[in-house]
């Protein structure tokens, strides 16, 4: 039936979350369409948008002004944009961009087939909200996927001062255990290795469900399902990560040592101000506890620059507390003021001259714990999960760590999709590079 289908292309921006609910917009369309790569052969044409900061946003924006000729050469083409810029925009959207047809906000995926067939007929806005998942439908997987994300639990009641999450994503609600769990089964059922649990703070999994869990419990029955070789999850607020979570580390053999844990910032001051509800003591507490339980983890994080109010001295803190902390990787980013924050109305705006100095100071010193991390692992033979060819070296194969790093390496190419044991040769600022030595033991 597949020749009767009509294509969507679907063009993601942003983060995990993203590129997690773009592939449920793809399984829920997909009695009626079959995913392409190529925008210019599309019947639909769908954006999922990312307003976390002013440049995602207007990244999309201009997108969508380029999407216009585009439309002109296909004149039945259906242009839906979906997502955070969606959910904050809404009607608006559709007003400032006259070639749209759909307008879908981040809890419109589950009804996505009925607001396509309306958009045929008439421009379309959704942007209602909700506060429990729908059933999805059960679909099949890729073949050769090793690894997938599965979301857990939607929106987020933290209200840190700087971020739009909250008013774009609504709430926290939680979505059914035994749900999760079947579709964890159903992916190791095809063959998958590795699992990455979404939420935009996962530690507090579980507390509106009608027979409430906890994550660590949720994290205990998945670690323990027979074929899972790796289990991931992001992202963890500090104050959140629960003790019992943090032995686990040292405790469950599916549990990858790897642990993305914004901090955002490295002063106390900034972090009272951006509503975090964590010292700087409280996080490198947390840091040096979970080090003790699992001496190999890579820690990774978030930080901001810039935020309003920062001085000279609260960024060094930042910058000590990089070091403290031993980050391998971190996402930095310059503040970024957003609708609705309350940080957009502080006063003291730090002069975007000055985020893009303490950005690019900041990034010396990732630069350099980041090699330094690598160059620990020069000469260790390590797991990797195979993805499949490299796309930067020519012939080798590429595939990441339990610590989350990619490494790029000499083997057979049937080693795609299997866990292999690399030895690590090159350590590089921005990769790894190793040589083949063998299949890793079975888990
Ligand atoms: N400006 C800059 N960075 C931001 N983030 C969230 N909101 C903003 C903002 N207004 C960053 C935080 C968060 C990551 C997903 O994006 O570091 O952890
Ligand atoms: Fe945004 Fe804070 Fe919620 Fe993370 S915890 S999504 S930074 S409000």
């Amino acid at each position: 039936m597949g020749g009767l289908k009509k294509k969507v292309a679907i063009r993601t921006f942003g983060c995990q979350m993203n590129v997690a609910d773009s592939e449920q917009m793809a399984r829920v369309l997909a009695a009626d369409y079959v995913l392409t790569d190529r925008p210019e052969e599309a019947d639909l044409l769908l954006i999922n948008t990312c307003a976390i900061r002013r440049k995602s946003e207007e990244k999309v924006l201009s997108l969508l002004g380029r999407l216009k000729a585009f439309k002109k050469r296909r004149p039945g083409l259906i242009i839906g944009v979906g997502g955070c810029v969606a959910q904050q925009e809404g009607e608006r959207l559709l007003k400032a961009i006259p070639h749209l047809d759909l307008v879908f906000g981040t809890h419109g995926i589950y009804r996505l087939p009925e607001l396509v067939k309306r958009a045929e007929q008439e421009r379309t806005v959704d942007i209602g909200l909700s506060s429990c998942f729908p059933e999805a439908p059960g679909h099949e997987w890729p073949a050769g996927r090793v690894q997938t994300l599965v979301t857990i639990m939607q929106g987020c009641n933290n209200f840190c001062s700087f971020c739009v999450v909250p008013y774009v994503r609504g709430r926290e609600f939680s979505r059914e255990p035994a749900d999760i769990e079947a579709e964890v089964k159903s992916f190791l059922a095809a063959g998958g290795k590795e699992v990455t649990l979404l939420g935009q703070n996962v530690n507090s999994y579980g507390r509106g469900l009608a027979e409430p869990v906890t994550f660590m419990e949720l994290v205990r029955r998945l670690a323990a399902l027979p074929g899972l070789a790796r289990l991931r999850f992001a992202t963890s607020h500090p104050k959140d990560l629960s003790d019992e979570l943090i032995e686990s580390f040292g405790e469950l053999p599916a549990l990858c040592e790897h642990l993305h844990l914004p901090v955002q910032s490295g002063s106390d001051r900034i972090l009272k101000a951006m509503n975090r509800r964590y010292t700087r003591e409280h996080y490198l507490d947390k840091v040096g506890r979970l080090k003790q339980v699992c001496p190999e983890l890579n820690l990774s994080t978030d930080l901001i620059v810039g935020f309003p109010g920062e001085t000279e001295e609260d960024f060094q803190d930042t910058l000590a507390l990089m070091r403290e902390a031993g980050f391998g990787q971190s996402f930095s980013f310059k503040y970024s003021p957003r609708p609705n924050t309350r940080a957009a109305e502080f006063p003291d705006q730090v002069p975007e001259p000055v985020k893009a100095e303490r950005l690019r100071r900041l990034q010396a010193v990732q630069d350099e714990l980041t090699l330094a991390a690598h160059r620990r692992l020069l000469g260790q033979v390590k797991e990797v999960l195979v993805e499949g060819p490299s796309k930067k070296s020519a012939g080798q194969l590429c595939g990441r760590l339990r610590t989350n790093q990619v490494v790029n390496f000499t083997g057979p190419q049937e080693l795609a999709g299997r866990l292999a044991m690399v030895e690590i040769t090159e350590a590089h600022p921005h990769s790894l590079k190793g040589r083949w030595v063998q299949e890793a033991p079975a888990r």
